[in-house]
């Protein structure tokens, strides 16, 4: 796969858009930005993804394509409706002008077009979707949701932080994210989403401890 060109080209595209909206957000006093949180959401569901195609097989460079190429009409924060049809779309025009194999473009746009779909739709066919679907939710869980819940924060500048602040946040996102854990297609993604949750359920668990002065 390292031979080929494509990798780098989406990849490239995907820093660019992302970085774009990103310098916009999170601006620095010299024109950059100190955050990408979409390229970060990224790189973190290829390696999810890469793990979970160890223990699950699934096709490498339609895994690998569909993880740059799902997000890139969700720059950032917002999501728009579409972003996975859009998406979807681009890859049927645009992907062919590479060097990916044609004959698993097709199979690209469908992972990409039904990353947001609901959860335990996609027949068992659709491996390469199912194995999309769960690293890019598998990213949502774990210490690491904490960690972007702040990183993000300063693209909303009207919102006054706390210590207490930080810890209803951090309860609200471990409820509504304990929610995905027997969603998942693999029962290996259920398993590292338990793990996940259980760390983050430690962690909130201290920091009510250290914020009660207990
Ligand atoms: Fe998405
Ligand atoms: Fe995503």
């Amino acid at each position: 796969m390292s031979t080929h060109e494509w990798i780098n080209e989406v990849r490239k595209d995907l820093e660019k858009i992302t970085g774009q909206v990103a310098m916009e957000i999170w601006p620095t006093p010299d024109g950059k930005s100190y955050f990408n949180y979409r390229l970060e959401h990224v790189r973190q569901v290829e390696r999810d993804a890469r793990w979970l195609m160890q223990l699950e097989g699934g096709d490498e460079e339609i895994i690998i394509a569909a993880v740059w190429l799902h997000d890139r009409y969700q720059p950032q924060l917002a999501k728009p409706d579409q972003h996975a049809v859009l998406a979807a779309n681009w890859v049927r025009a645009n992907l062919g002008k590479t060097d990916f194999p044609q004959e698993k473009i097709a199979a690209v746009a469908n992972a990409v077009e039904k990353h947001s779909s609901p959860a335990q739709t996609l027949p068992v066919e659709e491996h390469e979707a199912r194995l999309l679907w769960d690293a890019d939710k598998l990213t949502k869980l774990g210490p690491l949701s904490f960690v972007n819940m702040i990183a993000v924060m300063p693209a909303f500048p009207e919102h006054m932080m706390s210590y207490g602040e930080v810890v209803r946040m951090a309860k609200d996102e471990l409820a509504r994210r304990k929610q995905l854990v027997d969603l998942f297609y693999f029962p290996a993604s259920r398993d590292r989403a338990a793990q996940r949750i259980a760390a983050q359920e430690g962690f909130v668990r201290q920091m009510r401890k250290d914020i009660a002065g207990v």
